[in-house]
């Protein structure tokens, strides 16, 4: 169901690789809500995902971008303002990439040059993005940037390895930007921490499967699924939640504040 909710509203996402990536749902609900937005993701994974599949269903124009490039991200954001003819409304960061958890090494024994690799692509490419869009003017006050994290970020789950670490920084970055954005624009800056769902990043993790069963059984709603999420990061576009910023947002079915569970129990 369409409510209008960013009828007139523009923005950037980040991510969409396929049908399961959480920023396809994202720019579906977008599109239904009335919003135009550029799609983006890396020149490799133009060419092995299904994102014209996606921008044809959505009338939105696809621009390649390393979000680890800042001349790639200029790029972006001049040919986006060029585009729409002014400013922007909202950034969506869906971007997450592992070469540790890729390559099977465990915390213990992580490669460092994966670790700064993979810290880069999932956690400072957030600062690099807010960090362009905002040399280039690129917001309209009241905007909203969102990014997407889990919470192994403040909890330890073993198998998560260093993506926790980029998890927080990934945090960390959503509460000190946030502040420099609320001051100058008006802008708002924050973390969704979602449940597991099955995409191509999350296949990496192993035990994915049995994690996923497990938080299903311990979140009292359930998991939140991607759909959900989209749903959720929607209302966080909107001017409904215009005065949300710098925080992390559990989307997680109640996960988070759960000890144990009956179902879990039994
Ligand atoms: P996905 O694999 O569909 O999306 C990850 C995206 O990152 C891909 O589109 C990939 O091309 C992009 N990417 C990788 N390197 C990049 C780079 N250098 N520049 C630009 N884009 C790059 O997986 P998913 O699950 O939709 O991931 C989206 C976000 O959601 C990630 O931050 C992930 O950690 C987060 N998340 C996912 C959960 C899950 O269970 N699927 C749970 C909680 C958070």
């Amino acid at each position: 169901m369409s409510y209008n909710l960013l009828k007139g509203k523009k923005g950037i996402i980040f991510g969409a690789l396929d049908e399961n990536s959480i920023a396809w749902k994202v720019a579906e609900r977008a599109y239904e809500e009335k919003a135009s937005f550029v799609l983006t993701n890396t020149p490799a994974s133009l060419r092995i995902g299904k994102i014209y599949e996606l921008s044809h269903k959505t009338k939105s124009m696809v621009i390649p971008a390393d979000a680890t490039s800042i001349q790639d991200l200029n790029i972006l954001f001049e040919k986006t303002l060029d585009h729409f003819g002014g400013k922007i409304d909202f950034l969506l960061h869906s971007i997450a990439m592992s070469i540790n958890i890729r390559k099977g090494l465990t915390y213990p024994s992580l490669n460092y040059e994966f670790l700064r690799k993979g810290w880069e692509i999932s956690a400072v490419s957030y600062h690099k993005i807010m960090q362009t869009a905002w040399n280039k003017k690129a917001m309209n006050k009241w905007g909203s940037i969102v990014a997407i994290t889990y919470i192994a970020s403040q909890r330890s789950f073993p198998h998560y390895g260093d993506m926790s670490d980029y998890k927080s920084y990934l945090e960390s970055i959503t509460r000190n930007f946030g502040y420099h954005w609320g001051i100058k624009e008006k802008v708002r800056v924050n973390t969704v921490s979602q449940s597991p769902s099955i995409t191509r990043a999350a296949k990496a993790v192993k035990g994915f499967n049995q994690l996923l069963i497990l938080s299903e059984k311990i979140s009292p709603l359930g998991n939140a699924s991607a759909q959900d999420c989209a749903n959720y990061i929607i209302t966080l576009f909107s001017d409904l939640t215009r005065k949300v910023t710098m925080q992390n947002l559990y989307h997680d079915g109640g996960f988070s504040h759960t000890g144990i569970s009956e179902a879990l129990i039994s």
